[in-house]
């Protein structure tokens, strides 16, 4: 097949649900990753609106602001649009045609097994919607579509991956060798706990926004979780599980002060206060750079708006030979 997107390192395909700003979880998770890996393979960073739909389709009027959002973080933190392909799911219909089709090679026993949806279902405390079910054959298809060989994800992800695999490796079984299958890339970094210690997540209320001002991001480093069993700046403090020294350790690049300020918490020499106000004057300095961009960005979102067009434009042809081939392959043939 003709590929017009050639590169020898291999493609990735990787992406967000549009369901806001993005955080310091994601930065230092995934969006520092993604950066990195531009200069390594083809990079497809895909907006994964139809995906909100699946838990919430009752606020119409926030994806379009949420759009706007997670590119002008994504920019902001470095995903270059002239290097990476940056897509919006929604706007290539054969996403959608492609999940359909997948959906014939994969048993609902099996769908309903995932992880990700067992949890989602527990959580949701409403029935869940059909879309939800399919939610990971709809992410195969993202991946797919593009012959991808491999996708930066999160361990909660991993599920997917492993269904992606099998789908194609189904598919190839049946139809012939066509589809790669994708490996998953897991960043080494640990992921960053929410300012109460829990998973940092958006309707968690516990989340640092790269959209903030610097005052919001220190009352916020003020009032973060930390020891429990200190009550008094002498007391010896516990480093581990502590967030504020999860966040020195992905934040401060002074790492022999952190290692002496981890030493001197154990001791209490050192109190919680004064760690803070140190944390909140690290993550602004690094922050600073990445939030004046933003601001350059989100002053014109019609630009953001052309980028994501263009990458979009860009992508469609290829995702389009790909799910003519797959169609062709099972028997249909919606040319005639
Ligand atoms: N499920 C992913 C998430 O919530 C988003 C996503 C949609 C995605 N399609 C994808 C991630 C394809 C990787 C590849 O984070």
């Amino acid at each position: 097949m003709n590929n017009p997107i050639q590169s020898s390192k291999g493609r990735i395909l990787t992406g967000h649900r549009p369901t806001g700003p993005r955080h310091v979880g994601h930065l230092v998770g995934t969006i520092d990753y993604w950066v990195r890996l531009q200069n390594i393979y083809e990079c497809f960073f895909l907006i994964a609106d139809l995906h909100v739909l699946t838990t919430d389709n009752e606020h119409p009027q926030h994806i379009q602001n949420n759009i706007i959002e997670v590119l002008a973080d994504w920019l902001a933190a470095g995903i270059d649009p002239d290097r990476a392909t940056l897509v919006l799911q929604s706007a290539i219909p054969a996403h959608s045609q492609l999940s359909l089709l997948f959906s014939m090679l994969v048993t609902v026993a099996r769908m309903s097994r995932i992880p990700t949806y067992k949890e989602q279902v527990k959580e949701l405390h409403l029935q869940p919607s059909l879309g939800l079910l399919t939610y990971p054959i709809l992410q195969t298809a993202d991946i797919l579509i593009y012959k991808t060989n491999a996708v930066p994800v999160g361990e909660d992800q991993l599920p997917h991956i492993e269904l992606t695999r099998e789908v194609a490796r189904r598919f190839n079984q049946v139809y012939g060798a066509t589809l790669p299958e994708p490996e998953p890339l897991l960043s080494a970094t640990p992921r960053l706990p929410g300012t109460d210690n829990r998973t940092m997540h958006t309707s968690y209320g516990n989340a640092i926004y790269l959209r903030e001002t610097p005052e919001e991001t220190a009352q916020k480093v003020m009032n973060m979780y930390t020891d429990p069993t200190r009550t008094h700046p002498t007391d010896p403090g516990h480093v581990e599980g502590n967030p504020v020294f999860a966040y020195l350790d992905a934040f401060d690049p002074d790492r022999e002060g952190v290692e002496d300020i981890k030493e001197r918490y154990r001791l209490g020499k050192v109190g919680d206060v004064t760690v803070k106000r140190h944390l909140a004057d690290v993550l602004n300095q690094h922050l600073a750079p990445l939030r004046q961009r933003r601001q350059a960005i989100i002053a014109r979102p019609g630009e953001l708006r052309d980028l994501l067009r263009a990458g979009t434009e860009r992508a469609r042809p290829f995702a389009e030979a790909n799910l003519y081939e797959i169609q062709a392959k099972m028997g249909l043939n919606p040319t005639l």
